[in-house]
């Protein structure tokens, strides 16, 4: 029998990777695992029971808030609550940071986006859910909103679960990127997609087309050469989905800023900071256009920014547009 190797003993198997091997981020890598195990059973039952559908509330974003948003979020904070590692949280589903009482002087704080893809959640379309670690700046005792709005390169660990045809758990620590496909039989993440790597080129680009006519030029060149050189177009409308087929094909994915959206609509702590750093370390490029994602300055926990990110090649290309149009 080929030899399963679970999340659980790569995580224990890297641990010498990782600069803080305490065996703390390994504490919070597998509570997120265990939410996201919960989270996946939850999302593949969710048309036969009353769990799909909107709750009549709004998030910080203004976004319309799905039951399985809120019950992601929960499962997500009670597990990092109970992991002893982590000593407070920062989410899409809360306007400001849940400071963990009980682990008030641990190392790490956590920004996540518990359900990515929401509006997919009632047409049985992939979804996902990302997630940041970073270590505290803060001194001990209750954490600080300072402990939340760090550079993206300063993330300690960051990726993201794709509840899809199967269910996958993608992460970096900063030493390349690791996939782990879900055994329900087994109940266990087993290593899938060992050392990603994004091809240098691509040929499928997955932006929302129907904006064209308020993109910048730039990004209307881009597409227009995109068209001219008989790329695919793909476009599922949950970020995990279409980053995730990014990684793993090649391409570009954008949500480029538009008349509607100055700022772009992606948040940058917990969608594109996180998935940034897994789109860098294995090998692509991440950019709102004119800078590195990961060196963006955040200053408020939901502010948004517009991202281009995939093979580099292709990103390249939508920066050089970029410049020419300045
Ligand atoms: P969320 O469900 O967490 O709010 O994220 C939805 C985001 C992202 O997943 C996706 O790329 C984008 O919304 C799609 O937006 P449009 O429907 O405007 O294309
Ligand atoms: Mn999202
Ligand atoms: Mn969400």
């Amino acid at each position: 029998m080929q030899s399963i190797i679970s999340l659980d003993e790569f995580i224990i198997q890297r641990q010498k990777d990782f600069p803080y091997a305490t065996g703390e981020l390994s504490g919070l890598l597998r509570d997120i695992g265990l939410a996201s195990k919960i989270i996946s059973r939850e999302v593949n039952k969710a048309g036969l029971v009353d769990i799909t559908g909107q709750i009549g509330t709004q998030n910080a974003s203004g976004e319309a808030v799905q039951k399985l948003d809120v019950m992601a979020d929960n499962l997500l904070i009670a597990s990092l609550q109970n992991s002893g590692e982590c000593c407070g949280i920062a989410s899409e589903e809360n306007n400001t940071y849940v400071p963990i009482e009980k682990s008030k002087n641990a190392k790490y704080v956590v920004l996540f986006d518990p359900l990515d893809g929401s509006s997919n959640i009632d047409v049985n379309i992939s979804i996902g859910t990302i997630f940041a670690i970073y270590r505290r700046i803060s001194d001990d005792g209750a954490c600080q909103l300072e402990d939340f709005l760090q550079d993206g390169v300063e993330q300690v660990a960051a990726g993201y679960v794709l509840y899809g045809s199967s269910t996958m758990l993608i992460y970096t620590t900063g030493k390349g990127v690791n996939g782990f496909t879900l055994d329900p039989s087994i109940g266990e993440f087993c290593l899938s997609h060992p050392n990603i790597k994004i091809p240098q080129k691509g040929s499928i680009y997955s932006i929302n087309q129907s904006a064209y006519p308020s993109f910048d030029r730039a990004t209307q060149l881009f597409i227009d050469e995109c068209m001219e050189a008989g790329h695919r177009f793909r476009y599922v409308g949950s970020m995990v989905a279409d980053v995730h087929r990014t990684l793993i094909k090649g391409g570009i994915f954008a949500y480029p800023a538009s008349q509607k959206a100055p700022e772009g609509k992606l948040r940058l702590l917990y969608e594109c900071n996180p998935l940034s750093f897994v789109m860098e370390q294995a090998g692509g490029m991440a950019s709102n256009g004119k800078e590195r994602i990961l060196e963006l300055e955040a200053t408020q926990l939901h502010q948004r920014c517009p991202i281009y990110m995939g093979s580099p090649d292709m990103v390249e290309r939508i920066l050089q547009l970029q410049q020419e149009q300045a």
